[in-house]
C-alpha cells in the first residue's frame, strides 16, 4: 500500500482487519518496523481520536510521530493551481508539501469540506495536492468526502463482535444535529460496507438527505427508519447535511434520534457512532450508557486500524 485515502487502496478488507486484530492482541509485535522513520500528522481541522490513535499506532511500530496543527499554527495554505496569492493564503501547497516530503517518511492529513461548494469538496483538491507534491505516501485522517481509517475501524469492530452471526443486517441511520456536518463518515462507511460485501446493508434517512450514489450503490435505501431497524444486528447512527442542495439542514426531526424504544425493533442491535456525539440530539443517554452501545470499543479500535494501515505502508517502502 503506498497511500490510504479510500477503500480502493485496500486489496483485501478481511486481510487488513485480521492484521488489525493481531495488533490488538499484541500491540508491540512489530515495534521495530518503523525504526528511524518519521510520520507527520497534519491537522487542518480539529480531532481527538484520530490524532491520538494514529500517534499511538505509529509509536507501537517504532516511528517518531510529529503533529502539526496547520489550521492553528501553520501558514495559511493555498491549494488552487496558478492562484494569484494576493488574498489571505501565505504559502502554496506546491512549495510546502515537497518540504514535508523531505522531513517525513509518511504524511497524514486531516481536512474537512467547506460545505459551501460541492464540486470543490468532492474534487478532494486538498488531499490530492498533498499526494501530488509531497512525494511520499499519504494517509487520510479524514478528507472532504471520506474517513477511511474510521470505516476500517468500523468493519474491525463489527467483525470482532459478530459472535456467530453469519451475515449481519447493518443499518446506517441519519440522526438530527444542530449544525450541518460533512457526509464523510456516511459516505465512507457505505463505501466500505458495500466493498466488504458480507452484510445486508440498509441506509435510512429523511427526504432530501440522499448521499452520492457512488458510495451507496448496493445498499437498500429507505426513508422509513422503523422498517429499516427491523431485525438489525448493527445500527450505525450518524448525522450528515444534504448532498443535493449541498451542505444544508432540511428536516431535523428529533423523532430520528435513536432511543431504547427504537432499539426494540432490532435484533438486540449493537449501536455504533464514530464520535464525537451530541447526546440527546443524535443519540439518547439511555442508548449511549446502555449495554448495546459499542462506541467506546469502536473508538479504541482506531489504534489497531491505524497500526494495520501504517504497517502496510511501511512494508511497501522497504
Ligand atoms: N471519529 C473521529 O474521527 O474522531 P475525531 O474527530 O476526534 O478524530
Amino acid at each position: 500500500m503506498n497511500q490510504f485515502i479510500s477503500v480502493a487502496d485496500v486489496s483485501d478488507i478481511n486481510g487488513i482487519v485480521k492484521k488489525a486484530l493481531a495488533y490488538k492482541a499484541d500491540p508491540l509485535k512489530d515495534k521495530s518496523l518503523g525504526l528511524n522513520k518519521r510520520i507527520g500528522l497534519l491537522f487542518l481541522n480539529p480531532s481527538m481520536r484520530t490524532r491520538l490513535s494514529t500517534q499511538i499506532a505509529a509509536q507501537n511500530l517504532g516511528m517518531e510521530a510529529i503533529v502539526f496543527n496547520v489550521g492553528q499554527d501553520g501558514w495559511a495554505l493555498e491549494f488552487e493551481e496558478e492562484a494569484i496569492m494576493s488574498g489571505s493564503s501565505v504559502e502554496h501547497v506546491k512549495d510546502a508539501a515537497p518540504i514535508l516530503g523531505k522531513y517525513f517518511d509518511i504524511l497524514c492529513i486531516r481536512t474537512f469540506p467547506s460545505l459551501k461548494n460541492r464540486d470543490d469538496d468532492y474534487s478532494e483538491l486538498y488531499i490530492k495536492q498533498f499526494i501530488k507534491y509531497a512525494g511520499i505516501p499519504v494517509v487520510s485522517l479524514e478528507s472532504a468526502t471520506l474517513h477511511p481509517l474510521q470505516s476500517l475501524t468500523d468493519i474491525i469492530t463489527i467483525t470482532e463482535t459478530l459472535k456467530g452471526i453469519r451475515r449481519p443486517k447493518i443499518v446506517l441511520t441519519w440522526a438530527p444535529h444542530v449544525k450541518p456536518l460533512p457526509q464523510c463518515v456516511a459516505n465512507s462507511f457505505s463505501q466500505w460496507v458495500n466493498a466488504w460485501g458480507e452484510a445486508d446493508f440498509v441506509i435510512a434517512h429523511p427526504e432530501d438527505y440522499e448521499l452520492h450514489e457512488q458510495f451507496t450503490k448496493g445498499a437498500t435505501i429507505t426513508q422509513d427508519q422503523d422498517a429499516a431497524l427491523k431485525d438489525a444486528d448493527y445500527v450505525y447512527v450518524k448525522n450528515w447535511s444534504t448532498f443535493t442542495d449541498y451542505g444544508r439542514i432540511y428536516c431535523n426531526d428529533p423523532g430520528w434520534m435513536m432511543t431504547n424504544e427504537k432499539l426494540q425493533l432490532t435484533n438486540n442491535a449493537k449501536v455504533m457512532h464514530c464520535l464525537p456525539v451530541r447526546r440527546n440530539v443524535e443519540l439518547s443517554d439511555e442508548i449511549l450508557d446502555g449495554a448495546n452501545s459499542i462506541v467506546t470499543q469502536q473508538a479504541a479500535n482506531r489504534v489497531w486500524a491505524a497500526q494495520a494501515v501504517l504497517s502496510e505502508v511501511l512494508r511497501n517502502k522497504k
